[in-house]
């Protein structure tokens, strides 16, 4: 059993959606609950035991690594000023801080696959978990998701393990889509038989998105090599995922657990829903958006 201990974080994308904001801060960075969003992300690839992050970043977004490196002179001002308290909230400071960061430069936007890609050789043969930059796994970081699927790798022998979650039939077209096996048998782990990216609903087998987290065998750098562009000109992951099971990869989808979900801040409606949970299960933010509820609700029925 190969134990996986490399992740692959893609962080180049533009922002788009959450333009103007993101001109000048990566989405990556947006605060939930007090910590930026790949903080909660780093935390949970060490859990599962990651030991290597490949950040698949761009020239512009040089605030991705700092955020990562130790700030020596902060650290030594907030010392000074007897403010350790928010020194233990740094990443250097935290009890991960030993996993090792490499940063790999997405010259182009090409897809997510290209992304992937451009982390093979950083990759060295090796499994690898790939975590989308922008989503986090349950409140507070805190799901066992990607615990289940490291047991599903290893215990089904699969080559491709994917996170999956439901979606309302209207919303299929925004996502990768599952194609279970067995569709009136979709247990918490599945066996797979295809996928569809951004399908129409009339083409879509299942209402079972891909949800940001993947777990794949080092093949899939073979498949991106070989496979054409996709959906919207771009190298699709999906697609080169498609190709490993056509060729007999055994591929499996996790469910999220009962009540446990993605939060997304690749656009600002899905961060702002984000943001406001997790204030609401925070320790000390809790207080501040029950107040602030209660504020906007007794001005709302007073006009
Ligand atoms: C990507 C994947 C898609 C997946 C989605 C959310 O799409 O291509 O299959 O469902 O992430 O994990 P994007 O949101 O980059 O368009």
């Amino acid at each position: 059993m190969t134990k996986i201990t490399t992740a692959i974080v893609p962080v180049a994308g533009l922002g788009t959606r959450l333009l103007p904001t993101t001109k000048a801060v990566p989405k990556e960075l947006l605060p939930l609950g007090g910590l930026p969003t790949l903080h909660y992300i780093a935390d949970e690839l060490a859990q599962v035991g990651v030991e290597k992050i490949i950040l698949v970043s761009s020239e512009s977004k040089s605030q991705i690594a700092r955020y990562f490196e130790p700030d020596e002179a902060l650290a030594n001002s907030l010392r000074e000023k007897n403010k350790s308290e928010i020194l233990k909230t740094f990443w250097s400071e935290s009890d991960h801080s030993d996993i090792e960061f490499e940063i790999v430069i997405q010259h182009e936007q090409l897809g997510l696959g290209h992304a992937v890609l451009c982390a093979e050789q950083a990759a060295a043969g090796q499994p690898v978990i790939v975590a989308l930059g922008d989503c986090v796994m349950g409140l507070g970081g805190q799901s066992k998701i990607l615990a289940n699927m490291v047991q599903a790798f290893h215990e089904q022998s699969s080559d491709i393990v994917i996170a999956f979650e439901p979606v309302p039939k209207e919303k299929v077209s925004r996502y990768g889509i599952a194609s279970p096996a067995d569709p009136a048998n979709v247990a918490s782990v599945f066996p797979l038989a295809d996928l569809v990216e951004k399908p129409t609903i009339e083409q879509a087998p299942s209402n079972l998105a891909v949800a940001a987290r993947y777990i794949l065998a080092p093949t899939i750098f073979e498949w991106l090599k070989k496979i054409p562009k996709g959906k919207d000109g771009e190298l699709q992951l999906t697609d080169a995922m498609r190709a490993m099971i056509a060729n007999g990869s055994p591929a499996f989808g996790v469910r999220f657990p009962d009540g446990d979900q993605r939060y997304d801040v690749g656009n600002i409606e899905s961060y702002t829903d984000a943001f406001i949970k997790f204030a609401l299960s925070h320790p000390t933010l809790r207080d501040v958006a029950l107040n602030a509820f209660s504020q906007a609700n007794t001005q709302s029925n007073d006009s």
